[in-house]
């Protein structure tokens, strides 16, 4: 069959790696993609929210299914855009419709359905500028710190966690009045929840499910986890307090009150979940979901997950995903990010990258990148991510540190502790 893969970072990048292998690829193709899956497809010069340019590369390539990598196209409508149309409804897309993509797009929408459903999440209030005064009142009724996330998408940068009461309060007025644009128009107040994250992600066709590979990512750009909040610095699978008792749990208290209050509700969701946990006092706790896969994360859950992966995704595709059995590979897989001097601030782009031939016993995952002319250059705030294998997480991360030193260019900086908390 013929695949097209929307998006352009590291976990497409992995995505296509994993596609690659299955004997059911006949042609992949990738839009936009980026000089990594250059290697594996053919990139299509398209943006992965141009859906009417989409439709015309669906149907010159005669393409069978898609893929959405990111949330924007999966938000904006693309499940929708492609139901809606008599030459693209039977081309499936893995990925919620416009409506089942709020458990991602709108917080208030994921906490109104965490809540209908009994699914263990922070004590929270919505706030909007009719009801202010309740949230302030709210606020002093909590403990610091502060939690407060604009209701939209905010490219990552949409919630506050802050020490001290009137800080908060100002905040909060700010991202009413347009902070983060029409995303904070709506702000969700949250109870803080103190302990250690992990991230669960399920392929679904909206009865059936399967788990995934857990992974833990690293967001700060600083060691010890300090510094600024940045698309994910590394990641790590499995993650040792992810055992199969928390798992259990996970499973009966999120995973399926989550599928069934879909089903339940009538919203059609066949692609992945990404359900952002948190463990506190031995016992997980919902901090958001995502309508897509993580990244870094899915450039460790490829490497984890041995089946072929069409046949799941074929699976998803047309409701018998329960026929499906998922095998994983039992070692632990890690990823080193290679970042961009200054990232998550100012930095600079069109630096030119040398060594990647050099790289022994790693699989090169490009997350930002471009060619010029025969070169490789930085193209984005996280560059390149090495992904390695290992009988152990120290194992697998001493190959990834030795090939990150291979990889040079003007400005490289990684954090050597991915996984220190493990
Ligand atoms: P979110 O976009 O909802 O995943 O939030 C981003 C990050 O903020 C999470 O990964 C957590 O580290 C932190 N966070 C979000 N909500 C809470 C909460 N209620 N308590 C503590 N930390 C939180
Ligand atoms: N690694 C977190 C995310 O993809 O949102």
């Amino acid at each position: 069959m013929n695949i097209l893969l929307l998006g352009s970072g590291g976990r497409e990048h992995a995505m296509a790696w994993k596609i690659a292998q299955s004997p059911k690829l006949s042609k992949l193709f990738i839009a936009p993609g980026n000089p990594g899956t250059a290697q594996l497809g053919t990139n299509l010069l398209i943006a992965a929210d141009n859906f009417p340019a989409l439709k015309t590369a669906v149907m010159e390539y005669n393409i069978d299914l898609i893929i959405v990598g990111p949330e924007d196209p999966l938000v904006k409508g693309i499940v929708d855009f492609f139901a809606a149309d008599a030459d693209l409804k039977n081309i499936p897309v893995i990925g919620p419709d416009k409506f089942g993509a709020q458990l991602e797009g709108s917080k208030d929408f994921s906490k109104q359905f965490m809540f209908r459903h009994n699914i263990p999440t922070a004590g929270y209030l919505s706030v909007t500028s009719e009801n202010i005064t309740e949230g302030i009142n709210f606020l002093k009724s909590l403990q610091a710190p502060y939690v407060l996330k604009a209701d939209g998408l905010a490219a990552g940068k949409g919630v506050l966690i802050l020490n001290d009461l009137d800080e908060t309060i100002s905040e909060l007025k700010a991202m009413l009045n347009g902070k983060f644009g029409a995303a904070s128009k709506t702000v969700v107040i949250e109870e803080f929840l103190s302990g250690i994250e992990c991230s669960v992600f399920v392929m679904t066709d909206g009865k059936n499910y399967k788990i995934l590979p857990e992974a833990k990512d690293y967001k700060r750009i600083g060691e010890g986890d300090k510094g600024l909040n940045t698309g994910g610095m590394g990641a790590v699978s499995p993650v040792s307090f992810a055992d199969a008792e928390f798992m259990r749990k996970v499973e009966e208290r999120i995973i399926k009150p989550t599928v069934d209050g879909l089903q339940s509700e009538g919203i059609v969701y066949k692609g992945f979940i990404f359900f952002g946990l948190i463990k506190v006092n031995g016992e997980p706790v919902t901090i958001e979901y995502n309508a897509r896969m993580g990244d870094p994360e899915t450039e460790v859950v490829m490497l984890r997950i041995k089946s072929d992966f069409v046949d799941l995704l074929e699976g998803v595709a047309h409701g018998n995903l329960n026929e499906k059995t998922i095998e994983i590979d039992e070692r632990t897989a890690v990823t080193v990010m290679l970042v961009s001097g200054g990232y998550p601030e100012d930095y600079e782009k069109g630096k030119e990258i040398t060594g990647l031939n050099a790289v022994e016993g790693s699989i090169v995952f490009h997350a930002g990148t471009a060619s010029k002319e025969d070169q490789i250059v930085t193209n984005g705030g996280r560059v390149i991510a090495i992904s390695s294998y290992g009988t152990s997480k120290t194992e697998a991360l001493a190959v990834s540190f030795t090939n990150a030193k291979r990889i040079q260019y003007e400005g490289k900086y990684f954090r050597s502790d991915i996984g220190f908390d493990l």
